[in-house]
């Protein structure tokens, strides 16, 4: 990947400012802005790399114990809609990868795979070899979040295109009307307007059934698409991308579990493990923040998504031995390490073992606080982060929850791709 231009630009400017305004240790304020301007490097080594293909993302750089060195749809998303949001600090750059993204991705989905072709299921794809193979081994797909996810990413950059003259690009490229679907956007609109009923393996890639992340990715990828179809003057398109998006929504109160009172994960298992007695999982949190619903039902402020998020940390703080530390040598409060789901097994190599924390998970509950104004409670979170993270801010998908060492995949990209989505809570 060509280096970008040093990161100088306002955002981190903004940051400082608005963290001098407020009483917390400077010390963590510096640590935030220098985090920020890592993770931006290591979310563009982490694309096109010399031995793959322009516009692939790495979730690691790991070629064994575990492998990660392929293009996972997910991740790849995730990471995307950063290089985008954090564009100021090189609009060039930015623009370029974006576009590498979107041919890299229609390539995908026209990429014959063993959950189908693009005429029917091969869409729900979950990963390809760097250089846009198909990943021709068992795995737990189809996964359908993918496709809700990428035209996340891909709608505001084309709505970017076409407020800056350029819609004969996005038409060719991005989002054409005509059916059979012939551009990567309108693609996955159809396959997730059509297809969101399916189950499907979770972002975990364990169980089959229908599950909260994958619909509420999906209700936004609608919701989306509805204004999208509407300025593409698509006018079919975007009523049915209406009627499902309020279908779809309308699905996602069933995932709310009065009686344990916190938003389940998964409902209806079709297959994959069944050990998942709790249901409670940051995939909830998570899905939130990607849907990113401004208010009501299944936003950060929706007082469900509070019950799910303190179940979540209570039920961590006792599972984990890392989290009877609760201060810094210095007596900061730290929050506890948060892990995906408690009877998680997969230690970063394999399945079977202790599950761990992970940065992602402990990022995403910093920023739903963040997002709802706890500031203190948020930083009591990123300090977490802080203190399990390697040199110069190295962050593995895992946390050793005895030891507190990192754990799993080396620089996984996902870790540094949620904390530039944690640190845009600071400044929107
Ligand atoms: C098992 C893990 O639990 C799952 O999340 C992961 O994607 C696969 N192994 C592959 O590493
Ligand atoms: C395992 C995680 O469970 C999954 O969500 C992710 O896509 C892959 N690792 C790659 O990072």
């Amino acid at each position: 990947m060509k280096t970008r231009t040093k990161f100088l630009a306002t955002a981190g400017m903004g940051l400082g400012l608005l963290l001098s305004t407020t009483a917390w240790s400077s010390n963590l304020d510096d640590w935030m802005d220098i985090q920020t301007d890592r993770c931006i490097d290591r979310v563009y080594e982490a694309i096109s790399p010399d031995d793959g293909a322009l516009g692939s993302v790495m979730a690691s750089p790991s070629k064994r114990e575990p492998n990660y060195y392929y293009h996972w749809i997910r991740d790849a998303a995730l990471t995307m809609r950063e290089v985008w949001a954090w564009r100021d600090a090189d609009p060039q750059l930015a623009m370029e990868t974006l576009w590498d993204y979107a041919h890299f991705s229609r390539e995908n989905q026209l990429t014959d795979n063993l959950s189908g072709n693009h005429t029917d299921k091969g869409l729900g794809e979950p990963k390809f070899h760097m250089n846009g193979d198909a990943y021709n081994e068992s795995w737990g797909r189809p996964q359908n979040d993918g496709p809700a996810l990428r035209a996340l990413v891909l709608m505001p950059f084309a709505k970017y295109l076409l407020d800056h003259g350029k819609e004969s690009q996005v038409r060719k490229k991005l989002y054409n009307n005509d059916l059979p679907a012939r551009t990567v956007i309108k693609a996955d609109l159809e396959y997730v307007a059509h297809r969101w009923k399916d189950p499907s393996y979770d972002l975990w890639e364990e169980v089959e059934g229908d599950h909260f992340y994958t619909r509420i990715t999906q209700w936004r990828a609608l919701q989306m698409g509805t204004e999208f179809a509407k300025i593409m003057g698509d006018e079919g398109a975007e009523e049915f991308y209406h009627k499902q998006a309020l279908k779809v929504h309308k699905s996602l109160e069933e995932f709310w579990n009065e009686k344990k009172g916190y938003y389940v994960a998964t409902l209806n298992r079709t297959g994959g493990v069944d050990y998942k007695e709790s249901g409670l999982d940051i995939a909830i949190i998570l899905g939130v923040l990607h849907a990113g619903a401004k208010k009501g039902a299944f936003s950060v402020f929706d007082p469900r998504v509070l019950d799910t998020a303190i179940a979540l940390e209570k039920t961590f703080q006792k599972l984990y031995s890392v989290n009877k530390i609760k201060k810094t040598r210095s007596g900061d409060v730290l929050a506890p390490a948060i892990g995906r789901y408690p009877e998680d097994t997969y230690n970063g190599v394999e399945s079977g073992k202790q599950g761990n924390p992970w940065f992602l998970a402990t990022h995403a509950l910093a920023e739903f606080y963040a997002k709802r104004g706890e500031w203190d409670k948020a930083e009591a979170f990123i300090l977490r982060s802080k203190t399990h993270s390697g040199e110069n801010g190295r962050q593995s998908e895992q946390i050793d929850r005895n030891n507190g060492y990192m754990k799993g995949a080396r620089d996984l990209t996902w870790s540094y791709a949620s904390f530039l989505s944690l640190m845009r809570a600071y400044h929107p």
